[in-house]
């Protein structure tokens, strides 16, 4: 008890030295912040919505390999990250590394755009979540219905709807309760994993069972690329499903001994997801018969559904995709939580249209309703886009990607490339941190490219890829909201905010003492100077 209290006021006193406050309870022990990565990630479900890419550009071997290719870089990001968390654990994570990591002439403007590519990330996050669960309710009701119906575009979007807004209403809950449902997040999510890798083999009939060498051997092009090319637009698979694990990062200030638990969530999670993963597409790649045309034009929509349907039957399907749906489902409330945290960082720090009324906590729940409910507006007015075709959709999906590494390689180039005084904190690379730091940019600047290509060469208007355009438009918005004349972010943006002597929002019991002692707000301000304060923390953090 006294130890857990002594964690709690260190938790607190590093984030003083960071120039915050304590506002948040900190609720989530270090499994649920793991717990919390690895829902974000929903290992079984994302690697549904995204097989098609998969299977399509190069079939098993695309699956197995370029599974396991593409994680040993997803590593290398999640350890740079990990880095950089463990050194600043605030909400704004990146945002605020950015801003102490970059030069005085280049810190506000950095930050600007981290903060809004991380907001819109997040945002276009919770939509493609979303976006996938109401295509895998779809394909529930068409196997049920023996694929009679077809639901229109509008019931699609009516699905997606009632899902965004159900989650906001989870969301906008106590913290508590929110840390408590990642456990069973973290149970559904394994369960599923474990029935296709044992279930599956089990229940599929030998003449749909493929051989080891077609399993790690076979190379089927079915996309129109060239076969190397093929091979790298199939990384996109495993790109999509293990991302979003900086929202550990957004939840530090919910974490107990988060300098040590954010760091460790992410790369373990990333860890689990990729051993996890690859076992899951060899074991689809055995199960999935050879006829890969025949389950990518499968009227299900979905080929994971279709090889389920294929080997379980149409009960078993039933019972299963139902999990699938509902794992979808929580990944999706576990994403809202964190974009609303990111928001509420960044409208803290004044950077968001109506941060007056976005910066607020509910009394009663001690959450950031108002954020919850930006986030969902948002994310309902994204899903709109659906309504304009498949083309525009597939670009909010790519956004989520994309924009969260415009969010990743900022602060992680600024380390290196600035004059700074980087401390690292209790997770640290040592002298791998520059190889791992290259790895992991090189990488992430080269799949952002990919990721604009669209799906087949020599698109039609309907299969262009939008990333680029959409992206490109939003980011194009904020730096004119930056550089406006007069009203502009130039003019009085300065970054990370201290709220440390603002005493309009209620602090939770105890937090004022303990933060109180160490006078820290010119740490933030100036962004260099280290109060003695903020020095013996790391001491005493190193200690814990
Ligand atoms: C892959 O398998 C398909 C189907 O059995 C076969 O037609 C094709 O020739 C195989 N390709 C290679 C490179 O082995």
């Amino acid at each position: 008890m006294a130890q857990a209290h002594a964690r709690k006021e260190s938790d607190e006193v590093l984030l003083a030295s960071l120039g915050y406050k304590q506002e948040f309870r900190r609720a989530f022990t270090p499994l649920e912040v793991f717990g919390i990565a690895f829902s974000i990630i929903g290992l079984l479900p994302s690697i549904a919505s995204v097989l098609a890419s998969a299977m399509s550009n190069g079939g098993p071997v695309s699956m197995v390999w370029g599974w396991a290719f593409a994680t040993c870089f997803i590593l290398c990001i999640g350890m740079a990250l990990g880095e950089l968390a463990s050194s600043a654990p605030t909400s704004g994570g990146l945002y605020y590394l950015t801003y102490t990591l970059s030069s005085p002439g280049s810190r506000n403007i950095l930050c600007w755009i981290v903060g809004y590519a991380s907001t819109i990330g997040t945002i276009c996050g919770i939509a493609s979540i979303d976006w996938g669960c109401t295509i895998q309710i779809a394909a529930a009701i068409n196997i049920g219905s023996d694929l009679q119906f077809v639901a229109t575009d509008i019931q699609l979007y009516g699905i997606y709807a009632a899902l965004v807004i159900s989650q906001a209403i989870i969301c906008s809950l106590g913290t508590r309760v929110l840390a408590r449902l990642q456990t069973l997040y973290v149970i559904c999510n394994v369960l599923l994993c474990f029935i296709v890798i044992i279930a599956l083999p089990a229940a599929t009939p030998p003449e749909l069972k493929n051989s080891p060498s077609y399993v790690f051997g076979n190379f089927t092009n079915v996309s129109g690329w060239p076969d190397t090319f093929a091979f790298i637009l199939s990384l996109l698979a495993p790109l999509w499903t293990i991302s979003g694990y900086d929202a550990t990062i957004h939840i530090s200030e919910e974490a107990s001994n988060a300098a040590i638990a954010v760091p460790w969530a992410i790369v373990s999670a990333i860890g689990v997801a990729g051993v996890l993963g690859w076992a899951i597409n060899v074991s689809l790649a055995f199960c999935m018969g050879t006829d890969l045309a025949g389950i990518l034009n499968s009227p299900v929509g979905q080929p994971m559904a279709q090889i389920f349907l294929n080997s379980f039957g149409k009960t078993w399907t039933l019972v299963l995709w139902s999990l699938v749906v509902l794992v979808q489902y929580m990944m999706g409330s576990s994403q809202l939580l964190a974009a609303s945290r990111q928001s509420f960082a960044f409208a803290r720090d004044g950077a968001l249209p109506l941060s007056r009324l976005l910066y607020r906590f509910n009394g009663y729940t001690g959450t950031p309703v108002n954020t919850v409910w930006f986030d969902a507006l948002m994310s309902l007015l994204v899903g709109l886009l659906s309504l304009s075709g498949a083309a525009a959709i597939n670009a909010v999906f790519s956004i989520s990607v994309t924009a969260q590494y415009v969010a990743f390689i900022t602060p992680i180039v600024a380390r290196f490339a600035f004059e700074n005084n980087f401390k690292p904190g209790p997770f640290s690379l040592g002298v791998m941190s520059l190889p791992i730091a290259a790895i992991s940019v090189v990488f992430m600047i080269f799949m952002m490219v990919v990721l604009c290509f669209p799906s087949t060469p020599l698109p039609q208007a309907t299969d262009m890829n939008y990333t680029s355009v959409v992206l490109g438009g939003v980011m194009t918005l904020a730096m004119i909201w930056y550089y406006f004349p007069v009203y502009g972010g130039v003019h009085w943006f300065q970054g990370p905010v201290s709220n440390m002597n603002d005493y309009q929002q209620q602090p939770s019991q105890g937090d004022t003492e303990s933060v109180g002692k160490v006078s820290v707000d010119l740490v933030l301000v100036t962004g260099e100077k280290e109060s003695e304060g903020d020095l013996k923390l790391r001491k005493d953090q190193e200690i814990h």
